[in-house]
């Protein structure tokens, strides 16, 4: 996931009431929220470029016709949204269907290595040894990791246990206990065309029935902003409000800092796919575009924290447990296909 703003774990210990203040600002210049308790409220409506262009007289057109074109459907619908000062995609955004081709490619290597893990993943292993099966797997079939060696992640993928929410680096001297929850998250390059997807593993099977509920509830938020998709021309927001409802109405948070996204032909394209937020805003998601959705949701506080030791882990600000899932969604004349499984 697209990690936005991370605060470092040096940054909690500050004054209460100082570090209230400067996420009030930081929350107007980025768009995040400000938490009050359990209620989470949005202060800024984004983006603030865009009434920037429009204070300056230059209204910035992302969706533009060449001359002599003739305008599609798709255009139009696109045109008009834009005109209503959406949010509208660029023309690069959308992949054309041999592109589409080698993303669905890297999603069966991708869908692969999830399932594999499957019977494997069981107490007493290191999160190391789910990394070597992992890099094994992908060398196998013909496939590169994305992680590894990413902005100089070590390893092929991440292992997130428990309290860790996401980019946990594998390691041998985290060893699984039954009961614990762990995600794996692997993104796969085959051919140049990159699939991104995770999902939650019960180390034994069995573990407490309310963590249990945050894994259940955590596949329920994917499996809504799929739905939320389920015809073209929605927008990221929809998607954001639709699995923060469903995440408060069980009692758990989503994570504000880090983001689905766009992906395929580099790991992190635009947009950002928040999973929270209001309806209509966002980016408008149009035929031909492919994106992650990959909700975070916490069992407590929404809030996070990047251990600052290996600058990439992060964990949940109460040490709670949270649960992630992720799927590669390409938006179709009909709604989202699932290009991870
Ligand atoms: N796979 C993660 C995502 O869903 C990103 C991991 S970046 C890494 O976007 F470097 F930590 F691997
Ligand atoms: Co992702
Ligand atoms: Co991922």
């Amino acid at each position: 996931m697209l990690a936005k703003t991370v605060r470092r774990k040096g940054l909690c210990g500050w004054p209460c009431r100082f570090v209230l203040l400067l996420r009030i600002l930081i929350s107007f210049n980025c768009s995040y929220g400000l938490s009050l308790g359990n209620r989470e409220i949005n202060l800024v409506i984004r983006p603030l470029s865009r009434n920037f262009a429009a204070m300056n007289g230059k209204k910035k057109y992302s969706w533009t016709i060449e001359k002599g074109q003739e305008l599609t459907e798709m255009d139009r619908i696109i045109l008009a949204a834009q005109e209503r000062g959406k949010i509208v995609p660029s023309r690069k955004l959308i992949k054309t269907p041999e592109q589409i081709e080698g993303i669905r490619r890297a999603g069966v290597i991708n869908t692969g290595i999830l399932d594999m893990l499957t019977d494997k993943i069981h107490a007493g292993m290191s999160t190391l040894e789910i990394d070597d099966m992992v890099a094994k797997y992908t060398a196998d079939h013909g496939a590169i990791s994305a992680c590894l060696g990413y902005e100089g992640f070590p390893k092929s993928c991440c292992t997130s246990v428990n309290e860790v929410v996401c980019h946990g680096i594998p390691n041998e001297w985290e060893v699984l206990e039954d009961g614990d929850i762990i995600n794996v998250d692997c993104t796969t390059i085959l051919d140049g065309y990159y699939a991104d997807a995770s999902r939650m593993y019960v180390v034994g099977g069995k573990t407490d029935p309310r963590w249990q509920k945050l894994v259940d509830v955590a596949w329920e938020c994917l499996k809504i902003g799929e739905e939320v998709c389920s015809k073209p021309y929605v927008y990221v927001g929809d998607i954001g409000n639709a699995i923060q409802k469903h995440a408060h109405k069980n009692g758990f948070s989503v994570v504000r800092d880090l983001a689905g996204h766009g992906v395929g032909l580099e790991f992190h394209e635009e947009p950002d796919v928040d999973h929270y937020g209001h309806k209509g805003t966002g980016m408008l998601l149009v035929p031909g575009m492919v994106f992650t959705i990959e909700p975070m949701i916490n069992m407590g506080t929404w809030e996070v924290f990047c251990d600052e030791d290996d600058g990439w882990t992060i964990v949940t600000e109460d040490e709670l447990p949270s649960a992630q899932w992720e799927h590669t969604f390409v938006m179709t004349e009909h709604g989202v296909e699932v290009l991870t499984h």
